[in-house]
């Protein structure tokens, strides 16, 4: 790779031993990845947490967080003193909720280090979302604006809904960048890679966050990693908002790799079909309709074989305040059924709102929890004894069923308080 005087700078140590280790370790990857340069970038979001057991014992063994940043962030053998991030940075999900240790299964020793794990993160300048959804939370880059981000169905909303850059980044590449304020300039970040490659038509008004769920799950399983381009001949009838892109981007990053898609008439670089695809022709048409929306459905529900439910998990990715206010209309009055659980996941920033408007209250009252910082996939925490589970999220029903291997329900929103408050699934497709 070609590198500037600045960045040579780096490389050759004048700004310390850790920023030499991430030149390092960027260099190494960009040279495999066939990247020619390093793009600046203002805006990372990254992990350098270590909540896995294994991460707290290597920590207690090799000397603490200073250890963790410098072998699973850098790569580096050697422990490096780690500065404070030269960029703006923001931190993913962690491990579980500290909030929450009986629920989670959390020994009052792994909170304390948690705790200390949030004072590292905090003092070395990095932002503690805590979230799957950092555009939920304030940092909303601008169209254009190169980032280093990890974390999927993050990766695909930025890219796609923002118009902001950036490829699926890793633990190391976001720590190097985080140090550097650099990334290789590859794959998502030039221009002439983000035009889509098939052309997806609607024969289908869609309209709830469930049906822009399936959409995503289906589209994410028949382009794999490519660049779908959605388009409904006739236009759409309801304009999808934050919450239905949320769920469409992230059930396409899960049954696909979808990085980067276009809906024709509402994300930024597709004001028309032409802008959408540039100069090139789509490699293969295909279209959505009912018979596919119900294959989808029933592919997400293959699982499911009792009704009996016994934990109802939302918030994936994290709810928005919106979804939050949803949930309260339909569960204020009514009561979870006592052999059922109802965990709900937000980022923290968005639990104190609900807090405020008094809506935390309201789903505590009929049983159910409102939970930060992780969710049921991430810290394999799921209510002793579960065996069937309901989501509303198709990515959650892709990945648990794997993870933790319960039977899954995939449904409305209202399907799913229906289920949690009856102790049965009486959802069927609508
Ligand atoms: Fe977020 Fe967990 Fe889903 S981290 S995207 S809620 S799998």
């Amino acid at each position: 790779m070609r590198l500037t005087p600045d960045e040579q700078a780096m490389l050759d140590g004048r700004d310390g031993a850790a920023v030499q280790r991430a030149m390092d370790l960027l260099m190494r990857y960009g040279d495999a990845l066939g990247a020619e340069r390093l793009i600046d970038t203002r805006n990372v979001c990254g992990t350098i947490s270590a909540t896995t057991p294994f991460m707290r014992q290597f920590a207690a063994r090799k000397g603490g967080m200073d250890a963790v940043f410098s072998e699973f962030n850098l790569d580096s053998d050697d422990v490096v003193e780690i500065p404070k991030a030269k960029v703006y940075s923001s931190h993913l999900q962690l491990g579980f909720d500290p909030h929450e240790p009986e629920r989670m299964g959390l020994d009052e020793q792994t909170v304390q280090f948690y705790r200390q794990g949030e004072g590292y993160i905090a003092g070395h300048g990095v932002q503690l979302a805590n979230t799957c959804t950092p555009y939920q939370v304030g940092n909303v880059p601008t169209r254009g604006e190169h980032c280093a981000w990890m974390e999927s169905s993050a990766v695909v909303y930025c890219n796609s809904v923002l118009g902001a850059r950036t490829n699926t980044e890793g633990r190391e590449s976001t720590g190097a960048a985080m140090l550097t304020g650099k990334i290789p300039y590859w794959g998502f970040h030039v221009e002439a890679n983000r035009r889509g490659t098939h052309l997806i038509e609607l024969d289908l008004d869609l309209e709830s966050t469930f049906d822009w769920g399936l959409l995503g799950y289906w589209v994410g399983d028949r382009v794999q990693e490519k660049v779908p381009v959605i388009h409904a001949g006739s236009g759409l009838t309801h304009v999808p908002n934050l919450q239905r892109l949320k769920h469409f981007g992230a059930a396409a990053s899960s049954s696909g790799g979808v990085e980067l898609y276009h809906l024709v008439g509402v994300t930024p670089e597709a004001n028309t079909l032409e802008q959408a695809f540039g100069r090139k022709e789509p490699m293969q048409v295909l279209r959505y309709g009912a018979a596919e929306r119900r294959a989808t459905w029933e592919k997400l529900n293959a699982t499911a074989e009792s009704s009996a439910i016994d934990y109802v998990m939302l918030g994936c990715p994290h709810y928005s305040i919106e979804q939050i206010w949803e949930v309260t209309q339909l569960l204020e009055g009514r009561k979870v059924h006592p052999g059922c659980e109802v965990w709900i996941f937000t980022p923290r920033a968005i639990k104190a709102l609900a807090d405020r408007n008094g809506y935390t209250k309201i789903i505590e009252d009929a049983g159910a929890r409102l939970m930060t910082d992780s969710c049921s996939a991430m810290s394999r925490a799921v209510p002793k004894g579960t065996r069937v589970a309901a989501f509303d999220s198709a990515k959650q029903a892709h990945y648990l069923p794997a993870i933790l291997g319960v039977q899954a329900w995939f449904g409305t929103t209202a399907q799913c308080i229906d289920a949690a408050c009856a102790g049965r699934w009486l959802g069927a497709l609508e």
